[in-house]
């Protein structure tokens, strides 16, 4: 369904102390063995799952919520089964209503990079409590973590926060058009930049998941500005401003896929976005909701050496609170009300519980040897899940890139979302199952990448392969 529309134009469619009051490498390293596990519930062993209580929450849920929940996938309808209700999270670990625990690999879809309710975070959460939660006024921490931002994102020399990657994309999006005077935008099949109506064509997991084209209730007049690219293939883009010549606004793109599953641009794809955008008087914007300050310091585009003219964040800048920014070259940002033109706002942007995460998870994040550790954990991580698939006879691919990673139930190699849409889904709706049995907490979908954090230690990656292993062995 999505392959038919690729190239055209869419128009309709613990001692719990020692280890969490500090995040030094050195130091969660050396208390890595002492888990939480005194006070708390032991991970499930295989098929001992008790989720009465989830089922009930749920079940009263489909009353209250449309479908259940307040994000779609989080109803696990792609791997069949009921949604584990969570009751609490700490570090690396979830732990639901029927007192299970998980060591869990979604980290809230993203921003629990320090792991969950981290001591740092929570400390200054309190104390800004205390000095309220929401100014509608400027405060110093913006300017704080603003410049945070500036100074370590490349093409980042003004920044503007939001509520969400959704509202991050939806307002570059009227930049990139606002700075150049076009209408046009090209998207690629697979990417997902949020639910903002321009951007719901071909919009990766969470469309793809509900098996949705498209959502009603888009018209056509807000997408038939929507043009859209098959990933890591520069000739359609090239051929695209061939035939929408100077009419096109700019590219936008997620620089590491992780809502079609985990899937890694070629470097020469990126570069040859650069040079074709720059060629044709066009901006590019990585999206980097997901992969900023994850993939890296300075984001995916610091990764990858290529800098794009905007940049959309969100997740791990929050620190686990509500939170988007869009940023970039300082002529750009300048179109934004009230320096210019374009209009954007919001009663809560800014907020000083949201920067007072932000910082403080950015601060815990430059320290040395975060990043290392995350990619040495990761790495670890996949390379034991595709061993134990493979052992096991099952044809799998897959890989990392620091605390980001995936694996598609093929031979691969995946390049695109029609590459990842071969993948065997029933299977992984079997292993998604089996390995909540073995007490690990994957996110229930084929089509969206898995996250570590600094929370998780050797012997919950050692306890995760473990459990690949059986799970694999009997899916
Ligand atoms: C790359 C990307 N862009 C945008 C968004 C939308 O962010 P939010 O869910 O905060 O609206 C997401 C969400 O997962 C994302 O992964």
């Amino acid at each position: 369904m999505f392959a038919t529309h690729q190239f055209t134009q869419v128009v309709s469619l613990k001692t719990t102390t020692t280890r969490s009051t500090t995040t030094k490498a050195s130091s969660r390293r050396a208390s890595v063995r002492v888990l939480a596990v005194d006070a708390a519930p032991k991970a499930t062993s295989s098929s001992s799952l008790n989720t009465t209580r989830s089922a009930e929450i749920f079940k009263a849920a489909q009353d209250i919520l449309p479908g259940g929940v307040n994000s779609p996938v989080r109803a696990f309808k792609s791997v069949g089964g009921q949604p584990i209700i969570f009751e609490r999270v700490k570090d690396a670990y979830a732990f639901d209503v029927d007192n299970n625990k998980y060591i869990d690999y979604v980290g809230s879809w993203g921003p629990a990079i320090c792991g969950h309710a981290n001591e740092r975070v929570n400390k200054k959460l309190k104390e800004q409590i205390d000095k309220g939660t929401s100014f509608g006024a400027p405060c110093e921490l913006e300017n704080t973590l603003g410049q945070m931002v500036i100074d370590t994102v490349p093409s980042v020399e003004m920044v503007r926060f939001c509520n969400s990657g959704t509202e991050a994309c939806l307002s570059v999006l009227r930049v990139m058009r606002a700075y150049t005077g076009r209408d046009k935008i090209i998207k690629f099949e697979g990417c997902y930049h949020g639910h903002a109506d321009p951007f719901l064509v071909k919009a990766g997991s969470g469309v793809i998941t509900l098996g949705l084209p498209d959502s009603p209730g888009v018209p056509a007049a807000a997408t038939n500005t929507t043009l859209c690219a098959t990933y890591n293939n520069l000739d359609e883009v090239k051929a695209l401003f061939a035939e929408h010549k100077g009419e096109i606004a700019g590219v936008i793109l997620e620089p590491v896929v992780g809502n079609s599953g985990f899937i890694v641009p070629d470097k020469e794809f990126l570069q040859g976005l650069r040079d074709v955008t720059k060629a044709e008087g066009a901006l590019l914007c990585f999206d980097e909701v997901m992969t900023g300050f994850r993939i890296a310091k300075g984001c995916a585009q610091e990764y990858w050496g290529v800098t794009p003219d905007l940049t959309t964040m969100g997740k791990v800048i929050g620190g686990g609170m509500p939170v988007g920014a869009y940023g970039g070259r300082r002529d750009i940002m300048d179109m934004v009300a009230p320096a210019g033109p374009m209009y954007q706002a919001g009663t809560l942007s800014g907020n000083p519980l949201a920067m007072t995460a932000g910082i403080e998870t950015l601060s815990i994040l430059a320290e040395p040897g975060q990043y290392e550790y995350l990619d040495k954990i990761t790495g670890r991580l996949i390379e034991g899940i595709l061993k134990a698939g493979r052992d096991n006879g099952h044809a799998v691919c897959g890989g990392h890139i620091s605390g980001m990673f995936g694996f598609f139930f093929q031979e691969g190699p995946v390049k695109n979302f029609t590459d990842a849409a071969k993948s065997d889904t029933e299977k992984f709706g079997r292993w998604h199952r089996a390995m909540l049995e073995e007490g690990v907490y994957l996110a229930p979908s084929q089509y969206e990448a898995g996250f570590t954090s600094l929370a998780h230690t050797e012997a919950d990656i050692d306890a995760t392969i473990a459990a690949a292993q059986r799970a694999m062995a009997r899916i």
